[in-house]
């Protein structure tokens, strides 16, 4: 990585791939001044090593936000206008998710909903919220090329949201939740450009996180590393794409 940005946010960096990133990117070199962690709940065993990682990391902020309780996203973006400030933010990771196994047995009206508010209406709520961030930050580098040292918005999707590439059906609340969020991902892309913001799907690849499970194929490692160098990669050819870990094209 030979760029960074000054600020990153990540959803659901409590544990899995949200962790992984926020010690990634507090050990990168160059490293951003800001690092701000989100997790649902603070104060448990859930977030202990997050937050023992920001008593020791004065560039670690942890939050507390949880991505179904749209109400608090303005305060939130307040307590981060404060970490930022004049800066801005840059990088918007919408990291937290959830995968409810459902086949067309027994999917039900919560199950639908419930994947909905985490998976697509949250990380569509909290770009919003985060608009006057993300646009202070594309003006104040508007000397920069378009990127994450501007202002990016990640949507972590899924290639289980990719409709061409659905040759196994099931799994109805996750796949439209991220189908959704890649459509989202789109019109952000289109909306957003003109304000030197750039948005992007990026599928992690299976990896062994609690989601993924044991025997997923991609390591954490491997899934965090090459994400990372996706990210520093994105530029205006990137805009409204869907991405796999390693850098490659998926079909929507
Ligand atoms: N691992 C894979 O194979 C894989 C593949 C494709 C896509 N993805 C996507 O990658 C992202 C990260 O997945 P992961 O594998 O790291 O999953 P994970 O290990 O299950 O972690 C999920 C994270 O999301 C948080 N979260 C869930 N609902 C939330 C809510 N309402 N508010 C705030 N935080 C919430 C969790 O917080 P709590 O600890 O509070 O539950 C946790 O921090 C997800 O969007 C997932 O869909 C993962």
């Amino acid at each position: 990585m030979t760029t960074t940005p000054y600020s990153i946010l990540i959803t659901g960096a409590n544990r899995g791939l949200g962790l992984a990133l926020v010690k990634h990117m507090l050990a990168s070199n160059p490293r951003p001044h800001h690092v701000i962690a989100t997790s649902r709940s603070l104060g448990g065993e859930g977030s202990k090593e997050l937050e023992e990682l920001a008593a020791k990391e004065p560039r670690l902020s942890v939050l507390q936000l949880n991505v179904d309780n749209y109400a608090t996203f303005p305060t939130l973006a307040k307590e981060v206008d404060g970490i930022v400030k004049e800066n801005g933010l840059n990088v918007l990771v919408n990291n937290a998710g959830i995968h409810i196994r459902r086949g067309l047995e027994d999917v039900t009206v919560d199950d639908m909903t419930q994947t909905f508010a985490t998976n697509t209406i949250g990380p569509l709520m909290l770009t919003q919220s985060f608009l006057p961030l993300l646009k202070r930050a594309a003006s104040h580098a508007s000397d920069k090329p378009l990127g994450w040292q501007r202002a990016v918005v990640i949507n972590m999707t899924s290639i289980l949201g990719s409709i061409s590439s659905n040759n196994s059906g099931g799994l109805y609340p996750y796949r439209s939740s991220k189908a959704a969020l890649n459509a989202i991902t789109k019109s952000l892309s289109v909306d957003l450009v003109k304000d030197g913001i750039i948005t992007c799907s990026v599928h992690p690849g299976w990896a062994q996180t609690d989601m993924g499970g044991p025997n997923a194929p991609v390591t954490i490692e491997e899934s965090v590393q090459g994400m990372l160098k996706l990210f520093a990669k994105l530029d205006e050819n990137s805009n409204g794409g869907f991405f796999l870990y390693d850098g490659s094209t998926i079909n929507w």
